[in-house]
């Protein structure tokens, strides 16, 4: 389980109105008594929202607007590892190391973005500009390896590829 972090702005978060109607939206996919359901994209939304990651208060405050126990959004937000609990950088490259993309030479594709962006798996480079992740099965195995940057989903990698994709990265 991963541990939660505190967020060193003091701001209670708040989202947007735009992300409000967002919430709504996603409300509106439940009954009214099963609202925790919406529990789980209401957190995908506050991550976007929210500069990539989710802290301690963000969780709380998605907690509240969702209105379940702020426990209920703890237990979710560190099981699942799409939810970051500490800060990414501009670009979050999660490379698949499950076991199609492994039996693909994932490893090949791992240590060459480690050797690209001169960053360990785990690390975000000191410039803050890439977080580098291995993750498990992210659903595209028929086209391994793979890897998602931000949301995007890059397929049929080579290292040769892997490194024209950081280069043409805004
Ligand atoms: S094993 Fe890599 S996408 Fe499924």
């Amino acid at each position: 389980m991963s541990e939660m972090q505190e967020d060193t702005n003091t701001e209670r978060p708040q989202f947007s109105a735009d992300a409000l109607k967002q919430v709504d939206e996603i409300f509106s996919r439940y009954p009214k008594e099963r609202r925790a359901s919406a529990l789980m994209p209401v957190l995908h939304l506050a991550q976007s929202e929210f500069g990539g990651w989710l802290s301690r208060q963000t969780l709380d405050y998605v907690a509240e607007v969702v209105g379940v126990a702020p426990i209920r959004c703890y237990e979710v937000a560190t099981f699942y590892t799409m939810y970051n609990l500490k800060p990414v950088g501009k670009y979050h490259v999660q490379v698949c190391t499950n076991i199609s993309c492994w039996l693909c030479d994932s490893e090949t594709i791992v240590s060459s973005l480690e050797e690209k962006l001169q960053a360990k798996v785990g690390s975000t480079t000191s410039d803050n500009r890439f977080t580098l992740s291995a993750v498990e099965c992210l659903g595209a195995c028929i086209n391994a390896p793979m890897m998602q940057v931000n949301d995007d989903y890059f397929e049929n990698l080579t290292a040769d590829r892997v490194a024209e994709i950081i280069d043409r990265l805004p």
